[in-house]
């Protein structure tokens, strides 16, 4: 089976999960930083990198993929527009996909114009999942090898210590089961037993420890006007 196919059908999949379902769903396993920003401003063309499934309102939406919500299917690797482009680029949880991150760095720092705002956002301790692959995890250090001449203007964890326990965690437990049906009551049963244990995360967020098993880290990178 393609990529394409294998990412639709989970695509389809989820559309289609009935009210029920929807309705049992645990909540995230994970809190946001509320300190990580997110007001820095949009211009006339901002991009948003492997949206696909999802709409992306004010923001060129492109993917690997023609999937429903993706304006143009490409590979980030070869971004398909002049330099200096976009206000802003948003990059969330693709730089473990691509197969040469150096490479997809360099073409958002090439389309980004002067002034804007690229927005990385990658996991550190996380599952395995292929989008369509999964090669690699970042600490906040190595993210900032592929900032280039951007300056840094803010840096975190999105998500920390205790989502990581909880995702992998659950992974784990699931791993142990061999029956798909066994798996999916696992997701749902350790889902809502553990997730009040997320808030955790809040205070751990505030600490300079969260680095040391945290979840996603982020950057925040403005190129000179
Ligand atoms: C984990 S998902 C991103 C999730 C998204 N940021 C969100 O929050 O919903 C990764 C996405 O990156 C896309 N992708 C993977 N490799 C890519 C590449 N080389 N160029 C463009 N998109 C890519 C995948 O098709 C997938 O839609």
């Amino acid at each position: 089976m393609g990529h394409t196919s294998a990412l639709e059908q989970r695509y389809r999949a989820r559309q289609a999960r009935g009210w029920l379902r929807r309705a049992l769903e645990p909540p995230a396993p994970f809190v946001m930083n509320p300190r990580e920003p997110t007001d820095f401003p949009l211009g006339r063309w901002n991009l948003y990198i492997g949206g696909a499934g999802r709409a992306v309102p004010g923001y060129v939406n492109l993917d690997l993929f023609p999937m429903p919500g993706v304006d143009i299917a490409a590979d980030a690797e070869q971004l398909p527009f002049a330099g200096g482009v976009f206000q802003r680029v948003e990059c969330d949880a693709v730089l473990e996909h691509v197969r040469d991150a150096a490479r997809v760095a360099a073409e958002l720092r090439r389309v980004l114009a002067p002034g804007g705002y690229l927005h990385l956002v990658t996991p550190f301790c996380h599952p395995f999942h292929e989008y369509p692959k999964d090669y690699r995890r970042f600490t906040l250090d190595g993210l900032k090898q592929l900032a280039g001449d951007l300056e840094v203007v803010a840096e975190g964890w999105r998500t920390g210590p205790t989502a990581t326990l909880l995702v992998v965690g659950i992974e784990y437990v699931k791993g142990l089961l061999p029956w798909r049906w066994w798996r999916g009551g696992v997701h749902f049963a350790l889902g809502w037993l553990l997730f009040p244990l997320r808030y955790l995360d809040l205070p751990l967020l505030k600490t300079p420890r969260a680095g040391r098993i945290g979840n996603h880290c982020y950057l925040w990178l403005r190129k000179a006007a």
